[in-house]
């Protein structure tokens, strides 16, 4: 029987590419994904516990879907509902207490279990009322000692651009974030489980690769006669896929930022000129608190070497302003720093103080407004380089893979090599169509804030046919 399943995700890349694979888990049991809460017979929350605001949209969404469930004898039941990824791991038990209506809690390291977790709901249930009964919701946030990843069925695709997830979990335990409570230990995959998930994704149509770890560059998963391979030997390796044409990285730490890393930007052709390197703060003081050991020295000298490697490489970082006992001084460094790099994009935030972790019970909190101020001065400056940096790619023109629908049926979306979104209206649905999923040269027509229009740049005005490497 077809079954409806809803999954939403909030916070990082990470998060999108588990909600493909509980989608590749649940697959076998007749689950299919769709777009709309109100279809589904099962709503899987994929959330974020990152910031206080992410964790907190959880609850809203939690009491939004409480209202399509019915109360017992009414002959509504409503869709079952799981709350999964980093808030599900960091709250457990407390989430269904918070949230009686919720089903299944599940961490970001249990979601290959969730046929068992569904097979026990329907034992406890035998009358199928779907969970409509509160206060019965099982909990699995365990750590368990076999890695998920060996229990996955394969993936079944994900499009022309996809997610691979190579390394999970972080070591590093900066001041302020949860990541490491929330997704454990690094945890490296092997590589020929990589390659066998990439040559999956191709063949389903991948055409573009982000290899994801929450400290990706720290990636040391084990070859076939038991050697560690480095992200850079990996990146090496998947680039010899014939059909796959680009490839990324997220997100690095700059104390892993290796000189065979950088040396992989200047060598390998399907490696994209992007990197997303988060310094965080350009103060040496501010890096300390944050125990994230590296001077803003030694983060300059890695873009350097970078620009070296690659000169046209587009840089895209992760700020947070008013970190604890971050002083004026101090955050004027940071945009002393984003003067000196120039970056192509970034994400900046304000601190958010995140249970459990050092930098939450911290003294010298920064002032709200203060922060608030400085995080606006912050993005000012990184929209002012952001445009400058779009605006001039006017004229250019810029190989594209197109992997979605833009507005109309004659526009696509799609990356540039820099990792730009670019819209083309194309003369034609029909040549749309051809367009998808290829990588196609476009003609630069302006540069936004957040995005480049474009049009095909064959000598006709027709889409010159793509298969070249960038
Ligand atoms: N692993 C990445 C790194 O080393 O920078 C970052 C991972 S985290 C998912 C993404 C970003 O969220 C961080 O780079 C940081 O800027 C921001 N972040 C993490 N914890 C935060 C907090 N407590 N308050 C504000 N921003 C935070
Ligand atoms: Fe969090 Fe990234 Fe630091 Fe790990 S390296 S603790 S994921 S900010
Ligand atoms: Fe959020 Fe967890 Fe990713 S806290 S940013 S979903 S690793």
């Amino acid at each position: 029987m077809t079954k409806n399943v809803h999954i939403k995700s909030y916070g990082c890349q990470m998060n999108v590419y588990d909600a493909t694979r509980m989608a590749d888990v649940l697959a076998p049991l007749g689950y299919r994904r769709v777009d709309d809460a109100r279809d589904a017979d099962l709503v899987i929350l994929n959330t974020c516990h990152i910031r206080e605001k992410a964790a907190e949209k959880v609850y809203s969404e939690l009491g939004r879907l409480r209202a399509m469930r019915g109360r017992p004898g009414d002959g509504r039941t409503g869709p079952m509902i799981g709350v999964a990824g980093c808030v599900a791991q960091a709250e457990g038990g407390e989430l269904l207490r918070r949230a009686p209506h919720v089903d299944l809690v599940l961490g970001p390291q249990t979601y290959h279990r969730l046929p068992e977790m569904l097979a026990r709901i329907a034992r406890d249930r035998p009358d199928g009322d779907g969970g409509a009964r509160p206060g019965r919701g099982i909990v699995d946030t365990e750590f368990p000692p076999e890695p998920k990843f060996d229990f996955l069925p394969e993936s079944t695709g994900q499009g022309p651009s996809a997610f691979l997830t190579v390394q999970e979990g972080c070591d590093r335990f900066c001041a302020f974030c949860v990541v490491p409570y929330t997704r454990g230990a690094e945890y490296s995959r092997p590589v020929e489980a990589v390659l066998d998930e990439a040559r999956n994704l191709v063949a389903a149509g991948a055409r573009d690769i982000t290899l994801l770890g929450q400290n990706v560059n720290a990636y040391h998963g084990l070859l076939a006669d038991g050697r560690e391979c480095s992200l850079a030997e990996l990146i090496r390796r998947m680039a010899d896929i014939p059909e796959l044409l680009r490839l990324r990285y997220t997100t690095s730490h700059p104390r892993d930022m290796t000189a065979d890393l950088i040396a992989a930007h200047r060598d390998v052709e399907k490696l994209m000129p992007w990197l997303h390197l988060p310094v965080q703060s350009g103060s040496d003081a501010v890096l300390a608190a944050m125990n994230r050991r590296y001077r803003a020295a030694d983060y300059l000298r890695i873009v350097d070497d970078l620009r070296a490697a690659r000169p046209d490489i587009a840089l895209s970082s992760d700020f947070i302003a008013g970190h604890p006992g971050e002083t004026d001084a101090d955050f004027e460094k940071t945009l002393d720093l984003v003067r000196k790099v120039e970056y192509a994009q970034a994400y900046s935030f304000r601190f958010s103080p995140r249970p459990g972790t050092p930098a939450a019970a911290m003294e010298e909190a920064v002032d709200e407004d203060v922060g608030s101020e400085r995080l606006q001065r912050l993005q000012a400056l990184l929209a002012d380089q952001q445009l400058g940096f779009n605006r001039r790619f006017r004229g250019r023109r810029v190989p594209v893979l197109f992997d979605r629908r833009g507005r109309g049926k004659s526009q696509l979306a799609g990356r540039s090599p820099w990792m730009q979104a670019v819209h083309a209206d194309f003369a034609s649905a029909a040549e749309a169509d051809r367009a998808m999923g290829r990588v196609i040269d476009v003609e630069i027509m302006a540069g936004h804030a957040n995005s480049l229009a474009a049009r095909p740049a064959g000598a006709d005005g027709q889409a010159v046919s793509g298969m070249a490497a960038a």
